[in-house]
């Protein structure tokens, strides 16, 4: 976020999240914009800091250099959208949210959904049937599904929101049912891989997964 008098910034705030351990203010680089003008220049210096100052790790997923270089590039790219006025132009258009008008749950809320304690019940349309169930409450959506509801179709990958292994259609929307408490299923429309069946008959989604022994997110699939 940046702010402006004129053309020179007064004000620069550039944060970082999954490059050190706790989500990073790149502050050496924003003190370098402060006062001057959004340039090329300026937003190559920025973008450099930026990298410089992160702590990333080195994993499966990708290198500590790998990641240091992201932020150059993905700093960058934000100053130029903001130097361009353009940077609203990568939003999409239709964003999956778990709930709000556009998805159908305009009137369910996070507060009230939450209010699910141990043993109350949570009903809910699965695969088109309404379901009642009284256990699960401190879960995940995902183990919810699996454990409570007996669908053991929806997978855990990473469980932390990377792989999408979990997705279900809540309400309309695509969600990592990882990410989501199980009592946000209260008064919510369930789909699961298991419910794609359209009146018997398998989708054509079923029946490439078990042709190609797939499982659900299709990550690992050889290619027979
Ligand atoms: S298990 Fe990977 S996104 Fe949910």
């Amino acid at each position: 976020m940046l702010a402006f008098d004129g053309d020179t910034i007064t004000r620069a705030t550039i944060t970082l999240g999954s490059v050190a351990p706790t989500i990073y203010e790149a502050t050496v680089a924003q003190r370098s914009l402060v006062g001057r003008k959004l340039t090329p220049d300026t937003i190559g210096e920025a973008s450099r800091l930026a990298a410089a100052a992160v702590s990333p790790i080195d994993d499966v997923r990708g290198t500590a250099a790998y990641r240091s270089e992201m932020v150059r590039v993905l700093v960058s790219r934000a100053l130029k959208a903001l130097a361009a006025n353009n940077e609203s132009a990568a939003y999409p258009h239709n964003p999956a949210l778990l709930w709000g008008e556009a998805h159908g749950a305009g009137a369910l809320r996070l507060d009230q959904q939450i209010e699910h304690t141990e043993g109350a019940p949570i009903t809910t349309t699965i695969n088109g049937e309404s379901r009642t169930i009284t256990t699960g409450q401190d879960k995940t959506l995902l183990r919810f599904l699996r454990e409570d509801a007996d669908l053991p179709g929806t997978k855990e990958g990473c469980a932390e929101g990377e792989c999408g292994a979990c997705t279900v259609f809540l309400d309309g929307a695509a969600v990592m049912a990882c990410m989501v408490a199980a009592p946000r299923a209260h008064g919510a429309k369930i789909v699961t891989v298991e419910g794609l069946r359209d009146e018997g008959e398998l989708h054509p989604i079923q029946t490439a997964f078990i042709n190609q022994g797939a499982v659900q997110c299709g990550y690992c699939t050889p290619d027979s």
